[in-house]
């Protein structure tokens, strides 16, 4: 089964297409929604390597685009220089992953406009070398909507991408990643937790309990437990006990106690 496919989004044939036609693609969603994992995907289909970057405020040119150092050759020290992941992407035609886009520093990342827009080109301002990007390199960026720690995108930088918006999958297909990715495989408790984790979506739209607690990497964890512990305990342990605020974590005990 096809997990990005379905008739409203076609997720992952628009990326494929996308990434054909040179479009650097942002994938936008908060967390757990997938992003990696399309990214993922993509490499696999294209197969091809990728890449990645992971971007946070220490993010600085040399982590993008590699360093030099002394290499002894011949017993003589010689200054070489080692490429990062920015320009090996763009030398061997492979998929960059830039993930956390915007936790970076407003001025670090405009570093790659050149290697974003038509140029696709870089003057490696540690070398002097002009790097023109081999035909098949292709930028993936993912972006944390509404995360703490992370700043609006600017605005020639989100310029240079096309959007996959993401949102938490749900029903047949979320039943479909429980059973692919963890040890549960008993359908009747499966749509018990699918619906347990329909209700969270909607307590954390209404702002009762904060996004962490309706997430997918949350239902995972607690298919997996429910494995090897009673319902009630693998809920406190994968979900209730993240939770700081009380009124949260009773409102999901709550919930809890409805769906099972
Ligand atoms: N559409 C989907 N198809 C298959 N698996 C999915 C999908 N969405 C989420 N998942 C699963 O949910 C988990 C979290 O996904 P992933 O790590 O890709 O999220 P993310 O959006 O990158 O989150 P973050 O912003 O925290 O990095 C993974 O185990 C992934 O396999
Ligand atoms: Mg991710």
């Amino acid at each position: 089964m096809n997990l990005y496919q379905n008739e409203d989004t076609a997720i992952k044939t628009d990326a494929l297409n996308m990434l054909k036609l040179n479009k650097n693609i942002l994938l936008k969603g908060p967390t757990g929604s997938g992003k990696t994992k399309l990214a993922e995907t993509l490499r696999h289909e294209l197969n091809r390597p990728m890449h990645s970057i992971n971007c946070s405020v220490d993010l600085d040119a040399e982590s993008l685009l590699g360093f030099k150092t002394i290499e002894i050759v011949d017993g003589e020290s010689v200054i070489t220089f080692v490429e990062g992941p920015v320009i090996q992407a763009m030398k061997e035609g492979h998929l960059l992953y830039i993930d956390e886009i915007n936790m970076a520093k407003p001025e670090t990342l405009p570093i790659l406009n050149g290697v974003l827009d038509f140029r696709r080109t870089i003057t490696n301002p540690f070398t002097g070398e002009v790097i023109t990007a081999a035909e098949d390199f292709a930028v993936i960026a993912a972006i944390n909507v509404g995360y703490v720690g992370t700043l609006p995108m600017n605005e020639a930088l989100k310029n240079r991408f096309v959007v996959i918006d993401m949102d938490y999958i749900s029903g047949d297909t979320l039943k479909e990643v429980i059973k692919t990715q963890t040890l549960l495989q008993d359908s009747a408790l499966i749509e018990q937790l699918v619906k347990f984790n329909h209700d969270l979506v909607t307590m954390a739209e209404q702002g009762q309990i904060s996004e962490e607690a309706s997430s997918i990497r949350a239902l995972l964890d607690l298919s997996d437990l429910t494995t090897i512990m009673p319902i009630e305990r693998a809920v406190k342990r994968a979900i209730v006990d993240k939770l700081e605020d009380e009124r949260e974590q009773q409102a999901i005990i709550n919930a809890m106690e409805l769906t099972f």
